[in-house]
């Protein structure tokens, strides 16, 4: 099937939040990295294409850049944030930032101190109705979602301009006859909250696309897919508990049935009561689960390490090592199972290299090639939420699918610092605090992750006529669509005071919580 729409990926976190967004609309899109030369993008033959953002600044001399062709051959373009500003230099634009007065000047006379940047949510004022924006009200606010350093600052001649925000004042520009527009802000991202009708104005009235992709025969592909790979021998599956490998699970045993082996890792980084849970409900689904405590081995690699990156390492080697002890029980394996969503492999690495990486997510990688087995990913392309959907629709109970996310790497991301088995004890009983009054308090479907985080500062309290110096509980609670970009929920007061109190009531060793509102971006969802 050929695509109507390529998206240009110059390694922005969000591409694929772009693609899904576009799929979404009902059209059917490829990513291809930003500098594939302009032979191969034509031998493509798409009808549009939209160039994503990026971490380059274009002041930088290999700084990717889109062959100069592609904006030049009659097809209707939509620059993005880096992909907006590559559109300005290559007619004629300038592009710039902010010194450390907070004035606009030229790329080459920003001093190494300056560099004010634009992040989270941001306000436009649309000045031209057309283009991507048909249909908006002149002079009226939109709430975005800006994430950027350089902006534009001249437009090109022949252009004009969109919209403006305080901080960019050409926010938006576009050329209507060439049908090429770049926008500073983020129309693929939940926060912007006009994103959809922006972009579908471009596929429908811009580009004159047509709704041609479905994703409604998604189970039945996989299952297909699956059973001509896996025509002999035994496949297995790593299982957390969570929604996206209970749900891999779940679609490969409808396809190979007994033929699929699940292996439950109890590194103990687990919520209280957590392994027994998943053994429950997982026999309930009639999956053929096989638990492996490990608690004692992941502490003692753990030990005396308090870098974050040094601790996701080890606790994704621990849990190979461990997987594989198990595997190699089960006679016959040929395939492997993963959950692995499409967050968890743009925030490891990008498609096309050029992502910076944030955080090494264990649960890409690694066991495939040690195993020297065969990868079934049946999520990869999928976001959480389009997970759940296919969830639900095999049939998997909601108490299941509804649960938050929970990252691989566990609590131990949670507790900062050394992990011990004291410290994790604590914030066992911290979280369980959390995630129960959120759920006596009906949020628990409203906010996409409530947490505990144990942070090792120690502060000086008075708990009966003692002093006490001891270590800090924090409160995390976010919104977020897909673990992309999130924003910090506003827990109700009284809430906030019964879940404060009670921390410091039933847990040794807790004298103080406080309260996280950070969005994301800056902050990232987890804290290590
Ligand atoms: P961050 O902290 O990067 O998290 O904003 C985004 C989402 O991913 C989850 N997370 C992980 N999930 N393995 C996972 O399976 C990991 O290593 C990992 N690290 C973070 C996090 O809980 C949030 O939902």
């Amino acid at each position: 099937m050929d695509s109507q729409l390529l998206i240009l990926d110059f390694g922005s976190q969000y591409t694929r939040l772009i693609a899904r967004s576009v799929r979404e609309l009902g059209v059917y899109c490829q990513i291809i990295p930003g500098t594939t030369p302009f032979e191969q993008i034509r031998a493509k033959n798409p009808k549009a294409l939209i160039l994503s953002g990026g971490p380059a600044s274009l002041s930088c001399v290999n700084a990717p850049r889109i062959a100069p062709k592609a904006l030049h051959c009659n097809i209707p373009v939509l620059g993005i944030c880096y992909g907006m500003q590559m559109i300005a230099v290559e007619f004629g634009g300038r592009i710039g930032g902010w010194n450390s007065n907070g004035e606009s000047v030229d790329l080459e006379k920003i001093l190494p101190d300056d560099g004010l940047r634009e992040f989270g949510p941001a306000l436009v004022t649309i000045e031209n109705p057309t283009g991507p924006f048909a249909g908006f009200p002149i002079e009226e606010e939109q709430e975005v979602w800006m994430s950027h350093g350089d902006k534009v600052t001249t437009v090109p001649p022949g252009f004009q301009t969109l919209a403006r925000s305080e901080g960019s004042p050409i926010a938006a520009f576009g050329h209507p006859e060439l049908k090429i527009y770049g926008v500073q802000f983020h129309p693929e991202v939940h926060h912007t909250l006009r994103g959809k009708d922006i972009l579908s104005a471009f596929l429908y009235q811009v580009a004159g696309l047509e709704m041609d992709w479905k994703a409604a025969g998604f189970v039945d592909e996989v299952l297909e897919n699956t059973r001509r790979k896996v025509t002999s021998g035994n496949v297995i599956c790593g299982l957390s508990g969570g929604v996206d490998s209970t749900v891999a699970a779940v679609l490969v045993h409808k396809a190979v049935g007994e033929r699929l082996y699940c292996i439950f890792v109890d590194n103990g980084l687990l919520r209280a009561g957590e392994a027994e849970e998943v053994m429950q409900s997982t026999k309930q689904l009639g999956l053929n689960v096989r638990k492996v405590d490990a608690e004692e081995r992941f502490l003692r690699e753990l030990a005396g390490v308090e870098d974050s990156e040094q601790k996701r390492k080890i606790i994704g080697r621990v849990f190979i090592e461990v997987f594989e002890e198990e595997a190699h029980r089960i006679e016959d394996v040929h395939y492997l199972v993963q959950g692995t969503l499409y967050p968890d492999v743009i925030e490891s690495g990008s498609l096309s290299g050029q992502t910076a990486t944030i955080k090494s997510h264990h649960n890409v990688g690694g066991l495939v090639e040690n195993m020297r087995l065969g990868l079934i990913e049946p999520l990869r392309e999928l976001f959480k939420d389009e997970v759940r959907n296919i969830g639900r629709s095999l049939g998997i109970p909601d108490s299941l699918i509804d649960r938050q996310p929970f990252p691989g790497p566990g609590l131990a991301v949670r507790c900062l610092r050394e992990v011990t088995k004291e410290r994790l004890d604590i914030l066992r009983i911290a979280d369980r605090i959390v995630t129960d009054e959120i759920k006596n308090a009906e949020l628990n479907l409203t906010i996409w992750q409530a947490f505990a985080v144990l942070l090792p500062v120690r502060s000086v309290g008075v708990m009966g006529d003692q002093r006490t110096y001891d270590e800090c509980v924090a409160i995390r609670a976010v919104t977020s669509r897909d673990g992309m970009t999130a924003d910090w929920y506003y827990l109700p007061e009284n809430l906030l005071r019964k879940i404060s109190s009670r921390i410091v009531n039933e847990t040794n060793g807790v004298n103080r919580v406080v309260l996280d509102v950070s969005s994301k971006p800056p902050a990232t969802i987890e804290w290590e």
